[in-house]
């Protein structure tokens, strides 16, 4: 099998032509399918599973590229067989498991095979060592649930529809200042490198490929075919929305700085976010509103979030007895936060001493008010880092970031434009985006938050571990296939 795959590679390569080049995407599809069958190889346009995994981003504008085909590895071994092809032909590829990455081509391709992990849903749990397995093709949602019945959680998201490759990026949630980031919960990843090798990753195994993977960013040294991790204690949680109108913005503010600076329970957490549309909402006249999600793991969250619970709230959903996975499935006002559209997003790192967090909010709402027409809906998002959520990091080993101790704060902005705009003034309405968020510079020292990054804002450059990653680059993408060949991350 592999041998008939390196003499069409040979072939390929010595008699063949620019115009065998130019297909290479449908060169590797076929080569796909003869080895895995054409169950697994959806080639036509029309097919509904193509449809599906064409459709399915987050960012709706990745859907206009056209894979030459979607591949559904069922296993390792699979998506071996497609990375030598794909390797072979010299076409381009993309990984996918969520979609929910805005970057350009990094879970979507043009004229190339799009590996789609859907068929990969593997999950299972060993009471024994109270490590969780799974494969990428779940989202978290799905692996909440799958994990309540042992009255256990892995470390994800805190949106149930993301997907997997969230891990890989660091991966922040309401669990997080209680142990830390997703990624500090790996245990064992198996892998399947650039060159179509499968093997594992851990503490001992390819140990520098395991610190790669915590929290350096899908594609960048390999793809990850099963992720066992440790698993924790869950619980009912206190959890809730909190919506208020925009008179109170100032005083929402203060609250969020008093929680980022103050708080010290771990089992409290908190994502605030000011949202706003570009056209009032008739029915309701909220053109701008402010929602703050409370999350408590427990039954009773004492004064933890009595600062945000003294301002008068429009909308108090709060209550105890929700599982984690309805923690996930908190509804939010204006849904272009979670759902498909135009969408993308930029990140800011921010130390709480100093009035960053003032002029975050004062940058932002001047945008908004200067840009009405030119977006659906755009919106900022305070994320606390706090100092149990640092610790909890360094006690499991630490990840690629090396947080340095919190308090800190991360802030993400979203734009969403509307469909269909022109190119020259969507790149410039993007333009304006991030020069107001470049406007207040993120603090020297702190890392950037590579899940929710723009590419151009190199988020791994800002890592202390910068140079051992790209190390760890030029060592398994040794002749820069991935480099070339999908989208990511850049590591020069
Ligand atoms: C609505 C929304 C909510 C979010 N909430 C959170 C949150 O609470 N916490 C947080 O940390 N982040 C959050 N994010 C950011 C999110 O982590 C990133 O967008 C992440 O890239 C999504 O992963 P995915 O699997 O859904 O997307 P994809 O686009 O499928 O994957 C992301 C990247 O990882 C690569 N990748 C995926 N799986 C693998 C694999 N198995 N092996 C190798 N590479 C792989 C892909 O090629 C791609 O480059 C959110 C994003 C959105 C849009
Ligand atoms: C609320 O804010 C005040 C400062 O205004 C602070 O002293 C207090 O610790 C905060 N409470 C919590 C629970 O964060
Ligand atoms: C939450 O659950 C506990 C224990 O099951 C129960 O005693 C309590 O009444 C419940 N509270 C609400 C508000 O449902
Ligand atoms: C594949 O890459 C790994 C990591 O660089 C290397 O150790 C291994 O020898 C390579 N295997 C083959 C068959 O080239
Ligand atoms: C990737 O691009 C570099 C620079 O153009 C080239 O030297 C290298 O051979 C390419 N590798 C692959 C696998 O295409």
């Amino acid at each position: 099998m592999f041998l008939s795959l390196a003499l069409s590679a040979v072939a390929v390569s010595s008699a063949a032509t620019l115009a065998v080049r130019a297909d290479a995407g449908g060169t590797a599809c076929t080569a796909i399918a003869s080895t895995l069958g054409d169950a697994q190889v959806a080639v036509s346009p029309l097919d509904a599973s193509y449809i599906d995994s064409r459709h399915d981003y987050w960012n709706a504008r990745q859907s206009k590229y056209r894979p030459s085909c979607v591949v559904y590895p069922k296993s390792s071994q699979d998506v071996s067989v497609a990375i030598r092809a794909i390797r072979a032909s010299g076409s381009r590829f993309a990984i996918k498991a969520g979609g929910h990455s805005p970057n350009n081509f990094f879970s979507s391709v043009d004229r190339g095979v799009l590996i789609d992990f859907k068929s990969m849903t593997g999950k299972s749990y060993d009471a024994a060592t109270t490590l969780a397995t799974y494969e990428p093709g779940s989202n978290w949602g799905q692996l909440y649930e799958f994990y309540q019945q042992y009255g256990r959680t892995v470390m994800g998201g805190r949106l149930s529809g993301v997907g997997t490759g969230l891990a890989l990026g660091g991966g922040l949630s309401y669990l997080a200042p209680q142990y830390g980031m997703a990624c500090d919960s790996f245990k064992d990843l198996e892998v399947v490198l650039p060159n179509g090798t499968i093997t594992t990753a851990s503490a001992t195994s390819n140990p520098d490929l395991f610190f790669g993977l915590r929290g350096g960013g899908g594609n960048a040294f390999g793809i990850v075919t099963r992720y066992t991790v440790q698993s924790h204690l869950v619980g009912k949680f206190y959890a809730g929305t909190l919506i208020y109108v925009l008179d109170h913005a100032q005083k929402v503010l203060e609250a969020t700085r008093d929680f980022i600076k103050y708080n010290t329970d771990p089992k409290a957490s908190v994502l605030v976010t000011y949202e706003t549309l570009t056209t009032p909402d008739l029915l309701l006249n909220l053109d701008e509103v402010i929602v703050v999600f409370i999350v408590y793991d427990g039954a009773d969250p004492g004064a933890a979030f009595r600062n945000f619970t003294q301002i008068p709230r429009l909308i108090d959903t709060s209550m105890p007895n929700k599982t984690y996975k309805e923690v996930a499935e908190m509804p939010i006002p204006y849904t272009a936060e979670i759902s498909r559209a135009d969408n993308f997003f930029r990140i800011g790192a921010h130390r709480i001493e100093g009035n960053a967090y003032r002029e975050v909010y004062d940058r932002y709402a001047a945008w908004a008010d200067a840009h009405k027409g030119l977006y659906v809906y755009v919106s900022l998002n305070f994320y606390p880092v706090a100092r149990s959520m640092t610790d909890a990091s360094r006690a499991r080993g630490g990840n690629v970031m090396q947080m340095p101790d919190g308090p800190w704060f991360w802030v993400n902005y979203i734009l969403s434009t509307p469909p269909g705009m022109l190119p020259d003034l969507y790149d410039k309405v993007q333009a304006s985006f991030r020069a107001m968020v470049e406007a207040t510079p993120s603090a020297t020292g702190l890392p950037l938050f590579l899940n929710e990054a723009a590419v151009d804002q190199r988020p791994l450059a800002s890592f202390p571990t910068y140079r051992r990653l790209q190390q760890i680059k030029r060592e398994y993408d040794a002749d820069g296939f991935f480099t070339n060949k999908t989208g990511g991350w850049t590591f020069d």
